[in-house]
């Protein structure tokens, strides 16, 4: 099985977490409106704690700062880690570096777990989604969620129609 380490180092140094940090695009609110709604009808509030594994640079992790009162990412990389508290304003949210396949939770502790644009990283699903029932709460749920390639256009200057274009013809064939 491929690791992590092996794919590639791409999140693993400080310069590459800052533009990361700079122009990784945002998750919608209303995205997080229906994972609250979805969570509520099978765990009733009040919601504690949620974790955001994978969690980069923080930004779907903070999204969750005005709904619950305590937040956590957590990641492999110890520069994304890095980026992520040095912008983090919210007091309830906070970071630590850690596999997706060993989460540092007890049982029974967490509402929520998310992971945005990250699961096809993980080097053991398996072990991931037994973590994942082990940290849950009766009830608690997990959501998993990426981009929309095919819709999405990148824009710069003059040149959004042409790296667009490209960005398509990658993304078909990846
Ligand atoms: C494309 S980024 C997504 C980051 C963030 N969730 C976002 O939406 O911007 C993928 C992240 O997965 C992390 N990652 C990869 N394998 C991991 C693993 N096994 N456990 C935890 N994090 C992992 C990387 O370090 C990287 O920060």
């Amino acid at each position: 099985m491929t690791s992590y380490v092996e794919k590639e180092d791409v999140f693993e140094k400080a310069s590459i977490s800052k533009l990361y940090s700079q122009y990784r695009p945002q998750y919608p609110n209303v995205l997080y409106e229906n994972i609250m709604s979805f969570l509520g009808e099978k765990l009733a509030p009040p919601h504690t704690l949620a974790v955001d594994v994978a969690c980069g640079t923080g930004e779907g992790t903070r999204l969750h700062a005005d709904r619950f009162p305590e937040v956590i990412g957590t990641d492999i990389s110890p520069s994304q880690i890095a980026e992520a508290k040095a912008i983090e304003k919210f007091p309830n949210v906070s970071y630590q570096v850690a596999a997706a396949e060993s989460l540092p939770f007890k049982p029974n502790s967490v509402d929520l777990v998310t992971v945005a644009s990250a699961i096809h990283w993980f080097a053991d699903l398996e072990k991931f989604y037994n973590e994942v029932d082990r940290v849950l709460r009766p009830g608690g749920c997990l959501a998993v969620y990426t981009y929309n390639h095919n819709d999405m256009r990148l824009c710069f200057e003059d040149k959004t129609e042409r790296i667009s274009r490209i960005f398509q013809e990658v993304g078909s064939t990846t």
